[in-house]
């Protein structure tokens, strides 16, 4: 077994995987055997030629136009039927037990820079509550809204699972039925040096990370979610990603526009604040909605205006889906592959003489493949225009853009326009900004409309006071 192992990792340029052989004991050989015997290498000969090697610039389509979407209001009286009846179909759906919450919770979260799942960061702004507490709770109380059982779907990593299921269960599932919780993990890439070497995490274990968000689609599959699914009539999956504490989950006009055009996999967008913003634009290329990555689309097609003065490529994308299940299951019974997106990270590895490397600078390739590719592989797809302040608040980093500071901001914000819009006053300075903090519970309210059935019990907001609706 090892004499054969050891041949054909020499065949594909990976024999230093076994540099450290005669240093390991009998169980530290078996699981190094293992990890190898897992490996793809042909594939892996392909990866490192293609995106390791070299940064793989797309090859991009001449055909490019801007996608038509569906703007946060429609735009005649037909759609304006259209829309009221997707919010009746939507309702029902949920009602029925068709809508499963799906969040991706398996990513390292480096930028951010905290010791745990990310899920666990404290973000509210009053309470303190963990971004998983928000959603359970959001989910929680959709439940009692809609009087049915919305399942979660929660996305790991074989890097932070165990410690996932461990703070589920000593939050004890944030008061939700464990049964409808069902955690399971994403699998991983190995990472390699820019030379197209596999990195050695230690001298027994190959340096691996999670294989991006677009892994979910095998995940779901291959953990059993999707069966689970099957099982309890769920037909459509709400994707949101861990980090946005201000998802609408169950948005019953975004899924019944996509249930009624008989859409496979359908986004949301925002409008972007300039050609350059780091989201990625949605296109129609060679005839298929796609979303190429702001790195991708040529300058001259991000700085194009329509005769309106507005940016032609103007829609954005924030990663919330509607997918599908039939769709993930007819993508993994077709044995479908997503495109690799290759990231220049630190890599902390053993170098040749074993001796543990800490980087300071980016010095390794991870790969990863992204959900929104599987966009164009959908039969029909639709896009619906949220406002930004509303739903998509992304903590990415620990301070400046994208970051805790601007997140609990934006939950300020909302939480105010929302008290605003039910006629309420919200006290704010001389410069215009909101002089308290407000957090509202989604027990409290899931949406604005839900607050005017509750002015009574919302009291009068003074400068400088921490109000906590629930
Ligand atoms: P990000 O692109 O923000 O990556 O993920 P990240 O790993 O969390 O953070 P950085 O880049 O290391 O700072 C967007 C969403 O996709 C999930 C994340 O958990 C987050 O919800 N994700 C990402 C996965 O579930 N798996 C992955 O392999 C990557």
């Amino acid at each position: 077994m090892y004499e054969n192992i050891k041949n054909v990792l020499k065949k594909h340029r990976q024999s230093h995987l076994l540099a450290f052989w005669d240093q390991l004991d009998a169980p530290q050989r078996q699981r190094l055997l293992a990890q190898i015997r897992r490996l793809d290498l042909a594939k892996i000969d392909c990866w490192v030629a293609d995106y390791v090697k070299k940064p793989a610039s797309e090859a991009i389509s001449s055909d490019i136009l801007p996608a038509p979407f569906y703007s946060l209001g429609p735009s005649d009286n037909k759609q304006k039927r259209k829309y009221t009846e997707a919010v009746k179909l939507g309702k029902d759906l949920i009602r029925k037990g068709k809508v499963a919450a799906f969040v991706v919770a398996g990513g390292q979260g480096t930028r951010l820079g905290f010791d745990g799942p990310k899920g666990d960061f404290p973000i509210s702004p009053v309470k303190n509550k963990t971004l998983f507490q928000i959603f359970a709770e959001y989910i929680a109380a959709a439940s009692r809204k809609y009087n049915t059982v919305c399942p979660w779907y929660i996305m790991t990593s074989p890097l932070n699972r165990a410690r996932t299921e461990e703070i589920f269960r000593s939050n004890n599932y944030y008061a939700l039925d464990e049964k409808n919780v069902f955690i399971f993990q994403q699998g991983t890439m190995p990472n390699f040096s820019s030379d197209g070497r596999i990195l050695l995490a230690d001298k027994a274990n190959l340096s691996c990370s999670p294989d991006g968000h677009g892994g979910s689609l095998k995940a779901l599959y291959q953990s059993g979610a999707i069966e689970d699914m099957k099982r309890r009539g769920v037909e459509f999956i709400s994707y949101f990603q861990v980090d946005n504490p201000l998802i609408n989950i169950f948005d019953p006009l975004f899924i019944g526009l996509h249930a009624l055009d008989n859409a496979e996999m359908s986004s949301r967008a925002v409008i972007k604040t300039g050609p350059f913003e780091k989201v990625g634009n949605f296109c129609l290329v060679d005839g298929r909605l796609t979303i190429i990555e702001y790195s991708d689309l040529p300058d001259e097609l991000a700085e194009k205006r329509s005769p309106d003065g507005s940016l032609t490529f103007k829609l954005g994308s924030i990663a919330i889906h509607i997918i599908n299940r039939a769709f993930a299951e007819r993508l993994n019974a077709d044995g479908f592959s997503l495109p690799l997106h290759r990231a220049l990270k630190k890599i902390p590895h053993v170098d040749e003489r074993g001796e543990p490397l800490e980087p300071a600078e980016p010095n390794g390739v991870k790969l990863e493949s992204f959900v929104f590719d599987a966009v164009p592989l959908a039969s029909k797809s639709i896009i619906l225009e949220t406002l930004r302040p509303e739903e998509f608040a992304p903590t990415k980093n620990a301070t400046g853009v994208d970051s805790v500071g601007t997140t609990r901001k934006m939950m300020v914000a909302r939480a105010a326009s929302w008290l605003e819009s039910a006629g309420l006053t919200v006290p704010k300075k001389p410069d215009g900004s909101i002089d308290c903090l407000i957090e509202i519970a989604p027990g409290f309210a899931l949406c604005k409309e839900d607050i005017k059935e509750k002015l009574n019990q919302i009291p009068q907001i003074n400068p400088g006071d921490k109000i906590y609706l629930a």
